[in-house]
């Protein structure tokens, strides 16, 4: 049986980062190692499949923007299009990977498999946890399950989905957890076991592409003592949205929710989300909620059906319902 063909696209990140010494784990220069020196560091990957590779950009994924994201899925779709393509791994800084996972996610019109690696040592770390990473990915990609799940996030042999993945300790290898629903599969010694399925559309189910324009959404905390004054300074930004990262059930003090009622009012699309990291925020008063949705996955759900022309608190509340 011939071996599937999958690309690997590389966008930078700590799993592509050097450092001046083997002890540097949080010293060191992200996205500094080419896909070529990536695929190198990886014995045993052209078992699993037949790679081809491109460097689709060398950033360190603080820096990536919605322009970044839609760019990126615009040539992902052109490689899923590909009928000599059979699945895509796209190696990315861990920083802000559960975001782009989670718009990509909403936005691919494909069912092939798409996974999505880091790391959280350079690549010249004793210990490095980027080659194995990476392929376990590759091997999540080639597996017989993998399709129809839509982009998956491999990390210290776990797969997560993109919906529910987030990025929980700031320094260690095991960083990544999907806090509401688990890990939807492992993978270890070249073997992949399914555990469970994503619930709600995605991919080829949803009305967005990569096409689809992003509105301008802010994310404001909420604390003891936070004043309005953030809140009544978003829209002189220009957006068109605002979630709010509330404590506990996306609560707001007396005075943050006066204003963000008074903005929604206004206008302003505004989605109660938790600062927790875990749990669920149901609508409450005229403030939709954004269910278990993290604050930075309502920010990108709240942009695309803001930019897909969704108006009102009901039809903002219907897509947090719905994907
Ligand atoms: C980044 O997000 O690009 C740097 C940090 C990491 O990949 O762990």
């Amino acid at each position: 049986m011939s071996l599937p063909r999958l690309c690997i696209v590389a966008t930078g990140g700590t799993i592509a980062g050097v450092g001046a010494r083997p002890q540097a784990t949080q010293a060191y220069a992200a996205a500094a190692l080419d896909v070529a020196g990536l695929c190198a560091t990886v014995p045993g990957l052209g078992e699993v499949a037949r790679i081809a590779a491109e460097q689709f950009a060398a950033i360190d994924s603080k820096n990536a923007t919605p322009a970044f994201w839609q760019s990126l899925a615009a040539r992902l779709q052109q490689l899923l299009d590909d009928p000599g393509v059979d699945g895509v791994v796209v190696t990315h800084g861990t920083d802000t990977l559960e975001e782009t996972a989670y718009y990509l996610h909403l936005v691919l019109k494909t069912d092939k498999p798409v996974v999505m690696v880091g790391a959280m040592r350079p690549a010249t770390a004793l210990s490095a946890d980027g080659p194995l990473n990476l392929l376990d990915a590759a091997t999540v990609a080639a597996a017989p399950g993998a399709a129809g799940r839509g982009v998956l996030v491999t990390l210290n042999h776990q797969i997560f989905g993109a919906r529910e993945v987030a990025k929980t300790n700031a320094n260690r290898p095991d960083a990544f957890a999907s806090p509401n629903a688990g890990a939807m599969g492992l993978v270890q010694d070249g073997r992949v076991t399914w555990l469970a399925r994503p619930e709600r559309p995605h991919t080829a189910s949803t009305p967005f592409t990569a096409a689809t324009p992003l509105a301008p959404v802010e994310v404001v905390a909420g604390y003891a003592g936070g004043s309005a004054a953030l809140i009544e300074a978003v829209p002189a930004t220009g957006a068109h949205g605002l979630v709010w990262a509330g404590p506990g059930n996306g609560s707001a003090s007396n005075e943050a929710l006066a204003a963000l009622e008074r903005l929604c009012g206004a206008g302003l699309a505004v989605v109660r989300a938790s600062r927790t990291g875990s749990g669920c925020v149901a609508a409450s008063g005229r403030l939709p909620g954004a269910g278990t949705l993290s604050p930075w996955k309502a920010r990108v759900l709240l942009m695309l059906v803001l930019g897909a022309g969704a108006e009102g608190t009901q039809a903002v509340q219907t897509a947090f319902d719905t994907y």
